[in-house]
């Protein structure tokens, strides 16, 4: 087994996202805290409601804490949804079980202008909170583990502000993006706005790393990529990094196609988290130059386990771990995760012959 070169950091996932590689792999899942785990869903039925427990710092460091404990990832996340920031914003927003996020669609010009983004941060403050207690706990308990916050990218949050809820092809968001390109164009850059300073006060409340979730990046063809995902991307990028140098982001802008190639060029991100359909030699080769790679095991192949699953993270070891990766999903983990083969996982990563 190979083993780590010195280095200057103490926590692998940073030295990663700073430019070293580590042997083996830094590892933290995408949704590692969710209802996969029982005693998540104790939590989650002791508070109620979903918001409820994004808002609650006490209770959102506990489940921010649970798979560090079981599994000793390299990473925390903050529990949280990117849809806080459209709630911060003065929109409606509920989960309904069984529903997913429900948000009272904006229709015209009229609705965007009631978004409101100077009281984002009093609302905001619980999970700033969240973060100081997540850092200080960690501190005492997980020292190698790094804390990452997050945000969904304004397309992906757009989508969601737009439609009032999940959709397959976001139509509706489109017919705006395409047919009022302008009224679209200002909702963009109020999201950039909120996300960037939304980010930049959660590195001061203790975020080591920051995540940029563009979920349904996917969706856009080329043209409309670029603008409504590489572009909004790229400015928050560098609003954060002009404010806080010294913090990596990563971008995962799912489903972006050989448009990876785009994003690895945008000089202020330091990783991209892959999607499943990304063919690992070409982002080893185009890709990893320029950043660390993140990714990209499919999640229902953690579901299965076994031999299947072992296979999937051999192979993603074995094109991508010599040089700067960290191991992740293609996409979040699946409440039918079976929590012992996360387990499962973890141990062949920390343990395979590099
Ligand atoms: O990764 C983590 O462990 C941190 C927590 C986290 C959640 N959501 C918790 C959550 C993160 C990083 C997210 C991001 C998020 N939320 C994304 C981007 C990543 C992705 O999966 O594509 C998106 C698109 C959302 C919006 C969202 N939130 C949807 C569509 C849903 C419903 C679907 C579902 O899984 O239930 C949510 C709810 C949600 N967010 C849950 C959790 C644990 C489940 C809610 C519950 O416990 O009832």
């Amino acid at each position: 087994m190979g083993t780590t070169a010195k280095t200057q950091f103490q926590k692998p996932l940073l030295a990663v996202l700073k430019g070293e590689t580590q042997t083996p792999p830094p590892i933290w899942l995408m949704r590692q805290a969710g209802r996969y785990l029982p005693e998540f869903r104790a939590v989650r039925k002791e508070i109620g409601g979903f918001l409820d427990l994004c808002y609650n710092p006490k209770k959102a460091c506990e489940v921010t804490l649970q798979p560090i404990e079981r599994y000793g990832f390299d990473a925390a996340i903050l529990f949280s949804d990117i849809l806080v920031v459209p709630h911060g914003l003065g929109q409606h927003v509920e989960f309904r079980t069984g529903e997913g996020p429900v948000l009272e669609a904006l229709k015209d010009a009229e609705d965007l202008a009631k978004l409101d983004l100077s009281q984002l941060h009093e609302k905001m403050a619980p999970v700033y909170a969240a973060v100081s207690e997540i850092r200080t706990a960690l501190a005492q308990t997980a020292p190698k583990t790094a804390l990452i916050g997050f945000a969904g990218a304004p397309w992906t949050l757009a989508c969601y502000m737009v439609e009032g809820k999940g959709s397959k092809d976001y139509a509706r968001t489109k017919e705006w993006a395409y047919g009022q390109t302008d009224l679209f164009q200002k909702l963009v850059d109020l999201l950039v706005e909120a996300i960037a300073a939304y980010l930049v006060r959660q590195i001061d409340a203790g975020a080591e790393a920051v995540q940029i979730f563009d979920s349904w990046a996917g969706v856009l063809p080329e043209d409309a990529l670029k603008r409504w995902s590489l572009e909004p991307i790229t400015a928050i990028a560098e609003k954060v990094k002009a404010e806080r140098p010294e913090t990596p982001i990563i971008a995962f802008p799912r489903g972006a196609g050989q448009l990876y190639e785009s994003f690895a060029k945008i000089p202020h991100i330091d990783a991209l988290g892959l999607d499943t359909t990304v063919p690992l030699d070409w982002a080893v080769e185009v890709l990893q130059p320029h950043v660390a790679l993140q990714g990209n095991l499919d999640p229902i192949r953690m579901v299965v386990g076994g031999a299947e699953m072992d296979q999937a993270i051999d192979y993603i070891l074995e094109k991508t771990a010599k040089g700067r990766f960290i191991f992740n999903l293609g996409h979040g983990c699946v409440p039918n995760t079976p929590p012992e083969n996360v387990a499962r996982l973890v141990d062949r990563i920390r343990n395979f012959s590099f």
